[in-house]
């Protein structure tokens, strides 16, 4: 294959975060990401805020961007934006922005699928996973298992048939008077909690699927049962009940990936998304790899939540391909991996 060689802007904003990033050549030369922590005081993101605060940072973000990797505008070669899954109101503003560029410069425009850019952050870094490569992607709205036979050749083996994992960790959060998101402060909570102390019942959903709502139905309940004879029992047991909740979730999660990963005989196996961020998660899969010989690929931090650098690493490889999408880009909100 002929490379192309070039500039690309990627451009992020199917969330929360606001955020764009440079490569050139295969190599990210920025990564700005702006968390909008507004919607922290309202206990989960809130479409229509979301979309605004990606209207304010979305120049600032890409200014930052350019001005971090030494380019200008005039240098850029085409530009890339997340076409979904994410709130369409979200998507909107990135892909406006992009449209409104690429137009307006008559360069080519690259629509990206955001849970495949989660996968492909594997491939920012020198040290590349092979093909086939198994990933679990766990995210705050998505649970997959995706087993890849090249970078645009995959089989989506399961994912959730209801909440995803990074929603069963902010609802357990909220449930536990954390704010939004709570992930990362169950992840903190745990550290020095004992995570046997509370157990909790294994969804019994078949194939490589995966359920969380009878998980945070179950926390409920105990919860509810517990305050009621103890009002302080929360405040009283906040890091065994974080780490008995994350040491569930992250067996629920690492028990079908090592299922398919046995059925179907890969070595290379790795853990993408928000979720992926987790520091159980991350030493339990890591141990996981140890025990049967797999080569495990945990993401740099940076690359965990979302980022427009995995967008980037996505559209160069379409650009390298040459694969390019119309002016007339659709937001999609529900742009599955199938
Ligand atoms: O990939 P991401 O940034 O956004 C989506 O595409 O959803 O994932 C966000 C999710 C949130 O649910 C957040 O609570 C979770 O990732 N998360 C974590 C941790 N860091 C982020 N969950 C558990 N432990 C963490 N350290
Ligand atoms: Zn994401």
């Amino acid at each position: 294959m002929q490379k192309l060689q070039g500039i690309l802007l990627a451009i992020e904003s199917s969330c929360d975060d606001t955020s764009a990033a440079i490569v050139r050549n295969d190599i990210i030369l920025s990564n700005i990401v702006h968390s909008q922590l507004v919607h922290s005081r309202y206990g989960g993101v809130i479409p229509e805020v979301a979309s605004r605060a990606h209207q304010d940072f979305i120049i600032p973000v890409v200014s930052q961007a350019m001005e971090q990797a030494g380019v200008s505008v005039d240098n850029i070669d085409a530009v890339a934006v997340t076409q979904g899954p994410g709130l369409l109101g979200s998507l909107l503003v990135g892909i406006s922005f992009a449209k409104g560029l690429a137009q307006a410069r008559g360069i080519p425009l690259i629509g990206v699928n955001h849970m495949l850019a989660h996968i492909h952050a594997h491939f920012i870094a020198t040290q590349k996973p092979q093909f086939p490569f198994l990933c679990l992607t766990v995210s705050g709205g998505h649970t997959q298992l995706v087993l890849l036979t090249d970078y645009f050749s995959y089989q989506v083996l399961g994912q959730t048939i209801d909440d995803a994992a990074g929603e069963a960790f902010d609802k357990a959060a909220k449930m536990l008077h954390l704010p939004y998101p709570g992930g990362p402060l169950i992840d903190k909570y745990s550290q020095n909690g004992d995570s046997s102390r509370f157990l909790f019942p294994f969804p019994s959903v078949g194939g490589y699927n995966y359920s969380f709502s009878g998980i945070k139905t179950a926390i409920l309940y105990f919860l509810q049962k517990e305050t009621q004879q103890q009002p302080a029992f929360i405040e009283n047991n906040l890091p065994h009940l974080c780490a008995s909740i994350q040491a569930h979730i992250v067996a629920v999660l690492l028990r079908k990936l090592k299922k398919a990963a046995i059925d179907y005989r890969v070595k290379d196996i790795g853990i993408a998304g928000g979720v992926s961020a987790n520091s159980h998660l991350r030493e339990e899969f890591k141990q996981l790899g140890i025990k049967h010989g797999w080569k495990t690929w945990i993401p740099a931090f940076d690359y965990c939540t979302d980022n427009a650098a995995m967008i980037a690493k996505t559209a160069w490889l379409h650009w390298e391909r040459g694969q390019f999408t119309d002016y007339n880009l659709e937001a999609k909100p529900r742009f599955p991996l199938i």
